[in-house]
């Protein structure tokens, strides 16, 4: 039996293309290992900021491919077809963080009844959010349309939740309007849904012009500005800005008008793909990049053991139900599709509302 991976050169995104390899027998697979068919995972542009940042924060070292080529991690499924592990049985679901493939090994560790994680030696210079798998099999949480959103959401959402819980533990650094660049993202969106409800804090959305309508609907921006237009917006009052695109103009352009009213400057995204090495230095607020695993951290101390489980929880139940409005799933199967939904988000051409879940 043969396994097939998409990959893609890690110096030339555009290119791409598909291997196949053979499938270990189960008596070649190590100890306690388990080989998982993937099932369906989505593709959003924070998949491509995985392949851009590929070498940076080690994403290539996930999942080996040949020579000068990556596969680019997804979330999503996939039900164990061999098991060396007393503990887990054939036919189990897990929801975790796989390659574009149709067949992951995993070296199953610290198996608990509600999850597993990933030991394999080359896997071990990443966040452990990365190597964990969450057992799901008859989780209705995790099941159909609601996995769905589970694959395309819940990890965007997760830094939704913490970049909102991090404005308001400081203040919004004494900001009253907070901007949100790539307004038309998932991660975005999710933002704006907890902002929203937060009170006497403006949410501006600053997107492109052919996104203007779509992120005018979602009914969670107050104010919604093209780029093109952003310094027509009033600097008399201290703002936060809140950047997914990477887009260094931009970020130049904002942080000039707003100058000393620029109180909080956060990095993100990388959308747009133009961050410069070599930034000039700006008015205001020094740009910094909002590392996740940090703020996890820091909240697993304060709160306690489940504290940060439990107030995501919270707040993706919140979320959760507005996806029906928000997007629409559509599902791709086989090479062809693959190779296009990866080039058409690579290359900016998803509508917004599409929300594209993928096998190969
Ligand atoms: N740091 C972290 O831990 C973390 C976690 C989650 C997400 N993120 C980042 O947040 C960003 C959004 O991710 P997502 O998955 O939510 O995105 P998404 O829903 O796929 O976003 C689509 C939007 O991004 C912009 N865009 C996408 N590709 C583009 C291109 N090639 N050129 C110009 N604009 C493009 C467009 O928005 P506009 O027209 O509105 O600009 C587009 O509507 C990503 O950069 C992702 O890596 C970071």
């Amino acid at each position: 039996m043969h396994a097939t991976d998409f990959i893609v050169a890690r110096n030339d995104l555009q290119h791409c293309k598909l291997i196949e390899t053979r499938l270990p027998d189960a008596a070649a697979l190590p100890a306690d290992a388990l080989l998982v068919r993937v099932t369906r995972f989505a593709f959003t542009a924070n998949n491509i900021t995985y392949a851009v940042a590929g070498y940076q924060l080690k994403y290539w070292e996930l999942f080996p491919a040949p020579k000068d080529f990556g596969n680019i991690p997804v979330w999503g499924f996939g039900e164990v077809i061999t098991s060396n592990h007393p503990d887990v049985a054939i036919g189990e679901t897990l929801f975790g963080y796989f390659p574009m493939a149709t067949h992951l090994v995993i070296e199953a560790a610290d198996v608990t009844r509600r999850g597993l994680r990933d030991g394999a030696a080359h896997r071990q210079g990443v966040a452990p959010v990365y190597n964990a798998y969450a057992r799901v099999s008859g989780d209705p949480v995790f099941t159909g349309k609601q996995g769905d959103y589970q694959a395309l959401l819940r990890p965007l959402f997760m830094l939704s939740f913490l970049v909102d819980d991090l404005l308001g533990e400081n203040e919004f650094y004494g900001a009253r309007r907070v901007m949100l660049s790539s307004a038309s993202s998932k991660t975005a969106f999710g933002l704006a849904h907890l902002l929203h409800k937060r009170s006497g804090i403006q949410v501006i959305g600053l997107t492109s012009a052919p996104n203007v309508e779509f992120v005018k609907s979602l009914g969670c921006y107050h104010e919604v500005v093209t780029y093109d237009a952003v310094t027509s917006m009033p600097d008399d009052s201290p703002v936060a800005y809140v950047d997914m695109a990477g887009n260094s103009g931009l970020r130049e352009k904002l942080h000039r008008h707003f100058g000393d009213r620029m109180k909080y400057s956060g990095q993100i995204g990388l959308t747009h793909r133009s961050t410069s090495p070599n930034e000039p230095t700006l008015p205001g607020a020094k740009p910094v990049w909002f590392f996740a695993p940090d703020q996890i951290r820091k909240r697993a101390r304060e709160w306690g053991p489940g504290g940060v489980d439990m107030r995501f929880a919270a707040a993706w139940a919140g979320f959760a139900p507005n996806l029906d409005r928000w997007l629409t799933v559509t599902e791709g199967r086989g090479p062809a599709v693959v190779q296009q939904v990866y080039l058409d988000t690579l290359n900016g051409r998803v509508p917004p509302d599409q929300g594209h879940i993928l096998s190969l």
